[in-house]
């Protein structure tokens, strides 16, 4: 079997992490349960480009239960567990990923996969999918899986282009994936990465969140929890309205510059923090990203700025302005959580790889009928994942009398 990962030795530790993700998976469980007995992708080849994960490990080892072939590459460098990579080696899975990986063995691994002539492929970013539309334009796909926001706005330019060639379904936008994942996975894990690369108190430090989707909703939510004075900076006027009502203050870049102890940005935009930011930040900012590209934050502007860096703590580099400030960057700007921590605990990724492994029947049995765009997963697999979620966690649903039905149906009845 063909792969390129670290270090196979490391299959042990991995397999041990894997089974521990696996036990707060169990919606994801039910359904490989159901493909193993089904055999639902025999014969199915599928590619996958996503963060080399615990809980990845165990979506990839449910679509080979049920009979698929799987070859997986990473969706960023430097979210690779080599551990885990190891693991999935063992376990009879090609994987091309090495955590750290240089951008051209980031690409080189992407065609590693392709290579093995998928049928579908699951995304994260939507970089597995440019390579299919620039570089190997001619190759047959039946369709795709995109997991993330920045993927899905990508997939939408690309559909509205006419250039998308194949149907996608756009995970992300599952309640049960980004109600759950984004806000409440992105929003703990960020902060775990800052916990664990600087090890600083949240209560009582200004920590400004750029972004107030699902993502900054959660990290801005949980850092107001530890204690924080937390600040938001929107474009939407909506979105920064519900900031505000949720008790964090409301100002811009240029504002919150100056008064910012720890900064994260979630926007899926570019430069959200630049030079002239840099300049007016107190000594000790700590900066992070959470956006799924490492571009939110102008580090090469921070960079030309900087009369010196190195790194201090694993994963935390400090730059030294010409004045003597000192601003510390985590994870060289790349998403935070799974740069400096482990990404998303299982618990939450139980949901959004249940609605990945369910949108892969669903491509394959729909495929033919599809023309190529971006799709969401019908409604009523979406409350299926939610209700064995709940269910596991010991949640009951009420369920409405026949008086309650016949009352919510009709119109004709008042006070
Ligand atoms: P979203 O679209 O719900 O929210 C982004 C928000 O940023 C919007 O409210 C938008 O108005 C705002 N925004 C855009 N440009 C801005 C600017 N220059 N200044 C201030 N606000 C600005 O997206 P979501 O789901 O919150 O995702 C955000 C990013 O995080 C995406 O890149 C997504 O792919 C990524 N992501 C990362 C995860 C992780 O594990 N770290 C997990 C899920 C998503």
């Amino acid at each position: 079997m063909d792969y390129d990962i670290t270090d196979l030795g490391l299959a042990p530790e991995g397999h041990r992490r894997i089974e521990w993700a696996g036990r707060r998976m169990p919606v994801l469980e039910a359904i490989r349960a159901r493909f193993e007995a089904e055999q639902t992708f025999e014969g199915k080849r599928i590619g996958a480009c996503m963060h080399v994960t615990t809980e990845t490990a165990n979506l990839m080892l449910a679509l080979k239960a049920g009979g698929a072939e799987v070859a997986l590459c990473a969706s960023n460098p430097l979210s690779t567990q080599d551990d885990v990579a190891a693991a999935l080696v063992d376990a009879g899975v090609p994987v091309y990923a090495r955590r750290g990986e240089d951008n051209d063995t980031f690409y080189s691994h992407i065609h590693s996969v392709l290579d093995t002539e998928p049928h579908i492929i699951f995304d994260d970013g939507s970089d597995m999918t440019t390579v299919l539309h620039k570089e190997r334009a001619s190759q047959p796909i039946v369709g795709g899986m995109e997991e993330t926001t920045t993927g899905v706005i990508r997939l939408r330019a690309m559909a509205e282009d006419g250039v998308l060639r194949f149907p996608v379904v756009a995970v992300n936008d599952s309640d049960t994936k980004h109600l759950f994942d984004n806000r409440h996975g992105t929003g703990q894990s960020s902060l775990d990465g800052i916990l664990r690369a600087a090890n600083i108190l949240f209560a009582g430090r200004t920590v400004v969140v750029a972004g107030y989707g699902d993502c900054g909703w959660g990290i801005a939510d949980r850092a107001k929890g530890l204690g924080a004075d937390t600040v938001v900076v929107e474009k939407d006027p909506v979105r920064a309205l519900s900031a505000a009502m949720n008790g964090h203050r409301v100002m811009t870049t240029d504002e919150a510059a100056p008064i910012g102890d720890v900064f994260i940005t979630a926007t899926g935009n570019i430069h959200v923090f630049r030079a002239e930011h840099f300049l007016s930040m107190q000594d000790g900012a700590i900066l992070a990203n959470a956006g799924h590209f490492d571009v939110e934050l102008d580090l090469v502007a921070l960079d030309r700025i900087s009369e010196s860096r190195r790194e201090i703590r694993d994963n935390l580099e400090e730059y030294v302005l010409a004045d003597g400030r000192r601003l510390l960057v985590v994870a060289e700007g790349r998403l935070v959580n799974l740069g400096a921590a482990e990404g998303h605990p299982a618990d939450v990724m139980d949901m959004s790889f249940a609605d990945q492994a369910l949108a892969a029947e669903w491509i394959f049995a729909n495929a033919e009928d599809l023309d190529p765009g971006v799709y969401v997963l019908p409604e009523e697999l979406d409350q299926e994942v939610a209700r064995l979620k709940l269910e596991a966690m010991g949640g009951g649903l009420e369920q409405l009398t026949p008086e309650q039905e016949k009352y919510l149906a009709s119109w004709q009845e008042g006070t």
